[in-house]
């Protein structure tokens, strides 16, 4: 079997849902408060363990309860975490607000900031034995930057959500093979404002441009839009009713990840991600709301 190593943020999210967002300075009664495993690295990570792939994760956690929960979490999804480091200190957080099902949030990197260049040295065998590594951009920039130097040198297909947006040197798109951005983070990327699919199309066209491979641009209900080679597609989303679309976007990334490795062409991948990430918006939460392969169908 294939083998994915994500390497990436673990977040225990703190989820309070509410009506209504306060006002600074405004004390609101929400509705409930939860307590639920995320991070986009571990999210990543877990959805592609869900959906039958073989994945190894990269990443640190502190060595309090939520590390320990985090790691817990991802084993369950049958996730190889035998190369997490537990470091002294906190585990990342993620203050999450959903509110008409959408949401919004703050992070504290914690751990997350030790993902170090030191760390990754460490791991280097695991990461020439991959087929495709996953990274996003909770951990520091410069051990980004040089996983995908590395990944390069080795011809090692890199998949880059990158997500939160943040100024990236012009190198890092031409080492990338896959990108997976939203509306928000392609116009940050490209400075195309994208509203609708012709939009998202020229989005891509622009991120090809400075050297991607393959973009992909989601559009939440409005579907997806991708390219292969130089011809751009659309694929609509499932109809569904959004309770929270956290995490709906790592599902997305490992479910392609996962299809593409399995054979898949980019358009089949794009299919099984669309349908992987609708049930993820039906439900609460990030890892709690990833599907295994079986509800997938
Ligand atoms: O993409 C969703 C994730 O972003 C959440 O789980 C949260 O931890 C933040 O990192």
């Amino acid at each position: 079997m294939k083998k994915i190593v994500v390497i990436g943020s673990l977040n225990m999210d703190l989820i309070t849902r509410t009506d209504r967002v306060p006002v600074m300075g405004e004390t609101l009664s929400g509705l409930s408060f939860q307590t639920v495993c995320g991070g986009k690295g571990g999210n990543q990570a877990f959805a592609a363990g869900r959906l039958a792939g073989s994945v190894t994760m990269l990443g640190c956690v502190g060595n309090d309860v939520f590390g320990q929960t985090l790691i817990a979490s991802l084993e369950s999804a049958n996730v190889d975490c035998s190369h997490i480091r537990v470091c002294e200190g906190e585990s990342g957080t993620a203050s999450i607000t959903v509110c008409q099902g959408d949401n919004s949030i703050i992070i504290i990197p914690g751990a997350n900031g030790k993902v170090s260049i030191e760390y990754i040295e460490e791991n280097l065998s695991l990461i020439d034995s991959a087929d495709m590594l996953i990274l996003q951009l909770e951990i520091p920039l410069e051990t980004v930057e040089y996983i995908i130097g590395y990944a390069a040198s080795k011809n090692i297909p890199v998949m880059l959500n990158p997500a939160p947006a943040a100024a990236l040197p012009e190198q890092i798109f031409k080492q990338t093979s896959y990108m997976i951005v939203n509306e928000t983070e392609c116009e940050f990327y490209t400075g195309v404002h994208i509203t609708n699919i012709e939009e998202a199309k020229q989005g891509i066209t622009k991120l090809l441009h400075m050297g991607v491979k393959t973009g992909i641009v989601t559009l939440g209900s409005q579907g997806a839009v991708y390219n292969c080679a130089d011809q751009l597609f659309h694929v609509p989303a499932q109809k569904v009713k959004a309770v929270d679309s956290t995490a709906a976007g790592d599902t997305f990334t490992a479910a392609i990840a996962v299809a593409l490795l399995e054979g898949s062409s980019v358009h089949e991948a794009m299919e099984f991600a669309t349908k992987a990430s609708a049930i993820v918006v039906t439900r609460m939460g990030a890892q709690t709301s990833i599907p295994d392969r079986i509800e997938i169908g």
